[in-house]
């Protein structure tokens, strides 16, 4: 009896081991990555070297991690892409598993992976989990010819991390033009009122700003707002396949955007303002 009794000790103890974590909801993380974003964005070198900049864009993958594996299979088949920008809404609750799992995810995307924060990667302890994977999420770097712009758009969910002076100053103050990444977009009516509103509206017309891409809509949306390009990425799980854009900027006065919807093959070109 004893015998039997230590046997089902022992299986209890070594088949119950899986890492443990105390609950969806709190801030621990079971992938060990901390602050990719700077780590693809010291990887970039010189990403203007054959002339254009060229993006892959992706936003609001939330729990659909099948398209999402296709979306990267895709990107990883398309020569000389610079580096990815995500948009946002990775997971559907910022659970910690959620991350986990896009963290595991994007492991297969083989270009620098450069991030923006979604709102349902902010609710609750989501910021937290989304600086301790990918480091701030108001930050930006440069190229030879741009400066890129990564902005918390969350007000809502994520009140703190919302600044829009930090997002207007970093615009003025640039030498270069400048290229923002945003989860929503910039003239969202249900979010941005007041003096928000009129600071991301100088933001949008600002002479510096010349492209804003944005998700969170979930649909594909090319427009023009007082001149500044206004790139709306639809969700990986597209209608018409995975959904995803090849985006490729050309320097010079004027600059030119083209971009590629990769589940269509729907092309527009644009001179940057
Ligand atoms: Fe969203």
């Amino acid at each position: 009896m004893m015998k039997f009794l230590t046997y089902i000790s022992l299986f209890i103890l070594t088949s119950s081991c899986a890492p443990f974590v105390d609950s969806p909801f709190s801030d621990a993380l079971l992938r060990p990555e901390r602050n990719l974003n700077q780590l693809s964005i010291s990887k970039l070198g010189n990403i203007e070297a054959d002339g254009k900049i060229t993006l892959a864009v992706f936003s609001d993958s939330h729990q659909n991690y099948k398209q999402t594996d296709k979306v990267s299979f895709e990107i990883n088949r398309t020569p000389n892409v610079d580096f990815i920008a995500g948009l946002g809404d990775y997971t559907n609750s910022a659970y910690n598993l959620e991350y986990d799992q896009f963290i595991d995810s994007i492991g297969l995307m083989m270009y620098p992976r450069i991030l923006a924060i979604g709102n349902h990667d902010a609710i609750g302890a989501g910021p937290e989990l989304f600086k301790k994977a990918f480091g701030e999420a108001n930050f930006f770097f440069e190229s030879g010819s741009f400066r890129y712009i990564y902005f918390n758009s969350c007000n809502l969910e994520d009140p703190e991390g919302f600044n829009p002076q930090w997002l207007l100053d970093r615009v003025s103050e640039s030498s270069k033009p400048v290229i923002i990444f945003s989860h929503v977009q910039l003239r969202d009516p249900e979010r941005f009122f007041g003096s928000d509103a009129t600071i991301l509206g100088q933001v949008i017309t600002h002479p510096n700003t010349k492209v804003i891409f944005n998700g969170h809509n979930h649909v594909y949306n090319f427009s023009l707002d007082n001149n500044t390009i206004m790139m709306q990425c639809g969700r990986v799980d597209g209608e018409q396949g995975p959904h995803w854009l090849l985006v490729e900027i050309t320097p010079g006065s004027p600059g030119q955007f083209c971009v590629t919807r990769m589940d269509t093959m729907e092309n527009t070109c644009q001179n940057l303002k």
